[in-house]
């Protein structure tokens, strides 16, 4: 039976080579694979490895302004939007899109434990990192950032307006150049193959789509414009944001910004 139209491609035999056979019931590594939280001794991403960093740090408020709309509401009307407006994002709204897509819920306290972040995860590993090309939001200067989910802080990694760069040599769509930022979810692949070996890959996928919906729901809650594509560059934006793509790789970006009606 073929799995997908291009029968017997790599990712035929990635899909399949990944697959969890009946076997596995029955084998105690594989029971402990799943319900065990954690790794042994799991390998630090670079969120974890850049905790003490020098890298100047913007300390995020997340509570500054509300995502009030109702979760019917947020689902049955949120939609994909490239218009965005030339208005600057206000630094309370990105706080809290960004804290709503995968914020620790109790910042410095223990982030292993269940429950720790607002978007499940694989194992407990919260294995999407996010970062932030600052385009045009207020009180912060251009560039790129990473989002430290555990102290919700923007800890710089570059300075500069990326706008053209992003529009003319890293996203496929030039409409992405307009945003206020765009947003990188990226996975730290390594971590997750520690404990999943070749199945990593699928969870490292599905635990992005996880913290891109909560970035689709919070933005309709906040008004904001919204638009996800997978039409990037890899090489690019891998090697923009230091990743060198597989151990950490690049796998959705979000634009965000204002809705064209406040423009
Ligand atoms: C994984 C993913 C990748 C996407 N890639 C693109 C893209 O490259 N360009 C684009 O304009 N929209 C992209 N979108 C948005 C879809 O086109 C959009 O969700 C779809 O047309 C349905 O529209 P709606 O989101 O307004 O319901 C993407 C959405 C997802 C979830």
């Amino acid at each position: 039976m073929k799995l997908i139209h291009n029968s017997g491609s790599s990712a035929d035999v990635y899909h399949t080579e990944s697959c969890n056979k009946k076997a596995a019931k029955l084998n105690r590594a594989s029971y402990e694979m799943n319900y065990e939280r954690s790794t042994g001794a799991a390998s630090a991403g670079e969120e974890q490895e850049n905790a003490h960093s020098s890298a100047p740090r913007i300390k995020l408020d997340v509570n500054a302004v509300t995502a009030d709309l109702s979760l019917e509401n947020a689902i049955t009307n949120r939609r994909s939007n490239k218009e965005f407006s030339s208005a600057k994002l206000p630094l309370s709204h990105l706080a809290k899109l960004l804290y709503l897509a995968n914020g620790a819920r109790m910042p410095g306290l223990n982030c292993d434990a269940g429950g720790a972040f607002n978007a499940p995860s694989a194992g407990g590993l919260a294995s999407t990192q996010i970062d932030v090309f600052v385009l045009n939001v207020e009180d912060v200067e251009p560039g790129i950032y990473r989002f430290d989910k555990r102290t919700h802080e923007l800890v710089l990694k570059k300075r500069g307006n990326f706008a053209t760069w992003l529009k003319e040599f890293a996203i496929l769509q030039v409409e992405f150049g307009q945003a206020s930022a765009v947003i990188i979810l990226s996975c730290d692949m390594a971590r997750l193959a520690e404990k999943y070996s070749i199945r990593a890959y699928r969870l490292g996928l599905m635990d992005a789509g996880h913290v891109s919906e909560n970035i689709y729901l919070a933005a309709q809650a906040l008004d904001l414009c919204v638009c996800a594509t997978a039409g990037f560059i890899d090489s690019e934006i891998n090697s923009a944001l230091g990743f060198d793509g597989l151990d950490q790789c690049a796998l959705l970006a979000l634009g965000i910004g204002s809705t064209s009606k406040d423009g």
